[in-house]
């Protein structure tokens, strides 16, 4: 099938990941890709893995500047933005008394205003099109309820959350659907950190907290990136035309909302 025939699609951390997952899955509906990222090496492997459909573009979504190139960069080579993936994030665990500004900064500027303002730029460059468009921000489980060692992480997933009502409120009028999706617990270069972070604040030995949340999983075990392009693909495509402000779970049963 190739529901995003001729889309052009802009993925924010799409060199590794689930990002790279949602990248390739785009590709094989048709759909050109810019796979967007702070590592250019990474995004160029990526790119080439796909082949001529998918294309690297460097992106650092915590500075304005790079996200207005980034999006003038996709007009210029495909003429067009139809569908933004709003994955960029990065994961910090500091419990409250150990909590340092350094880290709030990062993470809010990452996860929290370079969601808003990529999310921004795309609209902004949707609206002049005058043909909707698709944006999909990746919030979290950790949106949905707080977690003792990462407050700070979970308060952005929660603000991914809300934007993502304000936004899609906002935004169906130029038949742009803005939803999002949280995932549960996804291998991947995240949860190694993750993992690794469990090492040093709870002794853990290095893969076990891996293979406790796995086990907790209702459907028996942690997912993959590729677990989650299928629910991408679908609210990219037609049709998920009515949907609007949502936020999907996608994490084998973890939560129910
Ligand atoms: N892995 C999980 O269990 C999980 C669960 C819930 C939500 N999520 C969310 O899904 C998204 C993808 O997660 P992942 O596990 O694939 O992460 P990952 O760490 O494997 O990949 C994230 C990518 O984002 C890029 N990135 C980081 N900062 C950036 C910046 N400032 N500008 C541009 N790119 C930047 C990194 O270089 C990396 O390639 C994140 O938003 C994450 O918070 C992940």
């Amino acid at each position: 099938m190739e529901r995003l025939m001729g889309r052009s699609a802009l993925i924010t951390g799409g060199a590794r990941g689930i990002g790279a997952a949602i990248a390739r899955a785009y590709a094989r509906e048709g759909a050109t890709v810019a796979i967007a990222d702070l590592d250019v090496a990474a995004c160029e492997r990526t790119a080439a893995a796909i082949g001529s459909a998918a294309w690297p573009l460097r992106l650092d979504v915590a500075t304005q500047n790079s996200i207005d190139a980034a999006v003038a960069a996709v007009l210029e080579r495909t003429g067009r933005l139809d569908i933004l993936v709003n994955n960029a994030g990065v994961y910090d665990m500091e419990p409250v008394p150990d909590m340092t500004r350094g880290s709030f900064d990062r993470l809010f500027a990452v996860n929290v205003a370079g969601t808003l303002f990529t999310l921004q730029a795309a609209a902004r460059a949707m609206i002049a099109q005058g043909q909707g468009g698709r944006i999909i921000n990746l919030a979290s489980q950790a949106g949905r309820r707080g977690e003792s060692l990462s407050p700070v992480y979970c308060a952005t997933k929660a603000a991914v959350i809300s934007l993502t009502q304000s936004a899609g409120l906002d935004l169906i009028r130029h038949r742009i659907n803005v939803n999002a999706i949280a995932p549960g617990v996804i291998e991947s270069d995240m949860w190694d950190h993750v993992d690794a972070l469990f090492v040093r604040h709870e002794g853990l030995a290095p893969g076990e907290k891996k293979r406790q949340v796995g086990m907790a999983v209702p459907a028996g075990r942690m997912g993959v990136p590729d677990d989650l392009a299928g629910m991408a693909v679908f609210l990219a495509s037609d049709e998920a035309a009515y949907i609007v402000a949502q936020t999907f779970n996608v994490d084998g049963g973890n939560w129910m909302s």
